[in-house]
């Protein structure tokens, strides 16, 4: 079977655990050392990384290639608009050709189905680096950024504000994997897939007031009110403004609440500067822990 990691759902709690636990472990193990110094193992001597981007990205990009160089392999970056796959050549197509030539592929697509179809023909592992339906290699970063801080996930509970994107979709997918509580404070136009909720079950909480959800939480979480591909800017600006975090609202969370932002930050609109820049902000670790959480993902699919 070829490790892909497409979804976080399609995991079991013990292979998200080792992941997330080679994340933390590898990070503490190369701290102080320069960005482009090989991990003393090097899983990915001799292997290489095709990514392929049809949407932007700035973490998803770096975080990945420094990642992979770090493992020990090499990259081909390429955006989707510059591929044949760009001009019409079928997804399937694509990933046979590179199945040829790389050893893993990670897709930023706009559609989630794109990356699925590319991972049934493809015959080395597929990581999805972000579609309109899920984030997963966001959510392990995430994770692994509050573990850093605050111990285990597992019996926490994390507050999500805003909308319930394909971010949300992510920490849904992870809350009954790793055991802990997801509170999502959201408009009721903007709420999350309903597969995705069935598939979070009692683990995850719906509301739309934003104190509910997050009084008492470990950690408060949101993240742009308009994705990339979103049309409805206007509808989603009116609909969402209630929901921005600002200090009154990390107040009502725990006194060691964290608070997550995947990046990119639209300051003013669902996060203030006193949050974001503030001193229960990690948003910078989590940041950087992309490259961290990357690796174990890398890792482990290449050892399959
Ligand atoms: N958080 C994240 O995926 O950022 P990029 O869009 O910059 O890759
Ligand atoms: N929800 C955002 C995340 C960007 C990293 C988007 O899809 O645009």
């Amino acid at each position: 079977m070829v490790r892909h990691f497409l979804d976080i759902h399609r995991h079991d709690g013990e292979t998200l655990r080792a992941i997330l636990d080679d994340a933390l472990a590898r990070k503490k193990a190369r701290a102080g050392w320069p960005k482009g110094r090989v991990d003393a193992d090097a899983p990915a001597k001799d292997r290489v990384l095709a990514m392929i981007f049809e949407k932007n990205s700035t973490r998803t990009r770096f975080s990945f290639d420094a990642a992979i160089r770090q493992l020990g392999g090499a990259s081909i970056i390429a955006n989707a608009s510059d591929m044949q796959l760009g001009r019409g050549e079928p997804v399937e197509d694509t990933a046979r050709v590179l199945s040829r030539m790389v050893d893993a592929v990670m897709i930023r697509a706009n559609r989630h189905e794109d990356v699925e179809r590319f991972a049934q023909a493809s015959s080395v592992p597929v990581i999805n680096g972000l579609t309109d339906r899920s984030h997963p290699c966001q959510i392990m970063a995430d994770l692994m950024t509050i573990e850093e801080h605050r111990g285990p996930v597992t019996g926490k509970t994390l507050a999500w504000v805003g909308d319930g994107n394909n971010v949300c979709a992510s920490f849904i997918h992870a809350a009954p994997k790793l055991g802990f509580t997801l509170k999502i404070a959201c408009p009721s136009d903007y709420h999350p897939d309903l597969h995705d909720l069935a598939r979070g079950g009692s683990a995850v909480h719906l509301t739309s007031d934003p104190e509910e959800a997050v009084n008492g939480a470990d950690a408060v979480i949101t993240d742009t009110w308009v994705s990339m591909g979103d049309a409805d800017y206007d509808a989603r600006m009116r609909a969402l403004e209630p929901y921005g975090v600002d200090e009154a609202l990390m107040d009502r969370a725990a006194q060691d609440a964290v608070f997550l932002h995947c990046l990119p930050a639209h300051r003013g609109e669902e996060v203030t500067d006193a949050v974001i820049d503030g001193p229960r902000s990690l948003v910078w670790d989590e940041a950087e822990n992309r490259i961290h959480a990357q690796k174990a993902v890398l890792a482990w699919c290449l050892a399959g």
